[in-house]
């Protein structure tokens, strides 16, 4: 079943007479119990999307179901299954962490509030500072509160935008086990986005790059690493580097860099150039000390589509 679905989106802002086309067109689906990527450079239209969703800004022209109903014309059963975390939102400052929770559990209309409220504290570790005011916590402290208000009602469509921003990474770690976590207990659909692209290989089943409004490619982390035919190579050999250098040279790969007696190099997979290139050097007879080879990641994938402008 699709729990989010996207068709032909299309948002417009207009500026000091300018307009700038926020998102353009796009459309994709998140299956439930999947966890979906929208990944991007900054200005590429992703929280307009997320604000869309979640009932914030009106839509110029397309179609999105949530659940399968339009939440315009079924707005409190969306809002009641749905709900969202960002970074960029705010819990009151004046009003403490649980009564925050006990205001939203109202609007999502949550049953047994105070258990869910107690369950949600103690998953993320904000037990001891639950009856302090919002503005005396700390961001980490203040980042896993507002995950709790988005997961006040055990959401079955969940909209994550940046919600991991300022976490230690011994929290970030944890957030992002929780996340997991409750996306596969309750079979959740959930659509994530961030800059930290190691957190999103971690996490998402499919990914949506998008940039200038559009979604250039939809597909898992493992087939878009393969856009990137390039491997890295690094070297150490016991003796003298420049024999190696010298050959790495008539091979014509990329050297990047040569330190001491290590170099590293990059070069194409594409027509086994890399297998080529390696057995080669056992061939000549080059004692080595370490050989260690990288595929391309994920940072790779964002860095070629960004700029592709
Ligand atoms: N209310 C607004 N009025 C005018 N322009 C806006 C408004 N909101 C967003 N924009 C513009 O729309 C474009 C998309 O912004 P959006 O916030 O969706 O990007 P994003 O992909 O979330 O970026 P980031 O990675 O920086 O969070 C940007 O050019 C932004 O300046
Ligand atoms: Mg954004």
């Amino acid at each position: 079943m699709d729990c989010i679905e996207v068709y032909d989106l299309v948002k417009t802002f207009r500026e000091k007479g300018k307009e700038i086309v926020a998102v353009d067109g796009i459309s994709f689906k998140v299956k439930k119990g999947e966890m979906f990527g929208l990944l991007g450079p900054n200005g590429a239209g992703k929280s307009t999307t997320i604000n869309i969703l979640t009932g914030l800004l009106e839509k110029d022209s397309g179609t999105v179901k949530i659940l399968g109903f339009e939440p315009e014309k079924n707005w409190e059963f969306v809002k009641n299954n749905s709900n969202v975390a960002t970074a960029y939102s705010w819990l009151s400052d004046v009003l403490t962490v649980r009564q925050n929770l006990r205001v939203y559990a109202k609007i999502y209309g949550v049953k047994n509030t105070e258990k869910r409220i107690n369950e949600l504290l103690e998953m993320f570790e904000l037990g001891n500072v639950a009856d302090r005011k919002v503005i005396r916590l700390s961001s980490g402290e203040n980042t896993r509160a507002v995950l709790c208000k988005g997961l006040i009602n055990n959401p079955k469509v969940l909209f994550l935008d940046e919600c991991t921003v300022g976490l230690d990474p011994d929290i970030a770690d944890k957030t992002r086990s929780l996340i997991k976590n409750y996306q596969k207990e309750n079979d959740a659909a959930i659509l994530f986005t961030s800059h930290y692209m190691y957190e999103v290989e971690q996490l998402c089943d499919r990914i949506a790059f998008m940039s200038n409004g559009k979604i250039i490619s939809i597909d898992t982390s493992s087939n878009l690493k393969k856009l990137i035919k390039k491997h890295t190579v690094e070297i150490a050999v016991k003796k003298d580097i420049k024999p190696l250098m010298e050959f790495l040279k008539t091979e014509g790969v990329e050297i990047i860099f040569a330190k001491d007696n290590s170099i590293v190099f990059e070069v194409t997979t594409e027509h086994d150039k890399m297998y080529k290139v390696i057995s080669k050097i056992f061939h000549k007879g080059f004692m080595l000390s370490n050989l260690h080879v990288k595929g391309p990641t994920l940072d790779d994938v964002f860095i070629k589509i960004a700029r592709q402008k």
